[in-house]
């Protein structure tokens, strides 16, 4: 039976085929010379204005809510998500891995729902709800998230590269409800790779946290 979930199995949220992808837009950019407005918002939300600066580059203003906080920037239209956090927001908790969509690292939720920030336009985010591995606990100093103390208890990492994008794509899995089998769950995580090959303990740790 086909899933619910829009999700490709395993993966996080694919762009639909109409949307604006990183590199179709920095394309059309850089066809077109410029570029008034810039590609269509999340649901809801109003498209960022764009504005040349002195060196031509376009940029846009963007407010959206990260970890609870309203933040508003101006970026360069060609800013990713991933970017975005790491480099305005100082947010690198989840990881730069292959900046191409295919390895999951740069895992976070956008109003709720797993997306690749290398492959996520910021200017696309504008009214968006953003959650990093940094705001999955509201204090610092609180109990861990139920399935990053399940990562502490299963010991699902080694090298730790990839668990911040594995943590917040296993949060993502869990509320899709896709935690009923091993089976399932690695499917629906198949799209986050390890390196260090801590699959075993990671599905184990995602039961933890579903059961
Ligand atoms: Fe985004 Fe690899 S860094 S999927
Ligand atoms: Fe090393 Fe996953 S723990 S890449």
């Amino acid at each position: 039976m086909p899933p619910e979930n829009p999700l490709p199995p395993g993966g996080t949220e694919a762009e639909p085929p109409t949307a604006h992808s990183r590199r179709t837009f920095i394309a059309a950019s850089a066809v077109g010379g410029a570029v008034a407005v810039a590609g269509p918002s999340l649901p809801g939300s109003e498209p960022a204005a764009a504005a040349a600066d002195a060196t031509g580059a376009l940029n846009s203003r963007v407010s959206l809510t990260v970890n609870g906080t309203r933040q508003t920037v101006t970026v360069d239209n060609r800013t990713s998500l991933l970017d975005l956090r790491r480099e305005h927001f100082e947010l690198p908790g989840t990881k730069k891995g292959c900046d191409a969509g295919a390895c999951g690292a740069c895992t976070v939720l956008v109003d709720g729902r797993r997306v690749n920030g290398c492959l996520t336009l910021a200017v696309r985010l504008d009214g968006a709800q953003v959650t990093t591995i940094e705001g999955l606990t509201p204090r610092d100093d609180g109990p861990l998230h139920p399935l990053q103390q399940a990562f502490v208890d299963q010991d699902a990492f080694q090298c730790g590269y990839c668990t911040p994008g594995q943590i917040m794509s296993g949060v993502g899995c869990l509320k899709e409800g896709h935690t009923g089998s091993p089976e399932e769950i690695r499917e629906w995580m198949s799209g986050n790779i390890c390196r260090c090959g801590c699959y075993v303990k990671i599905v184990k740790a995602i039961q933890q946290a579903g059961s």
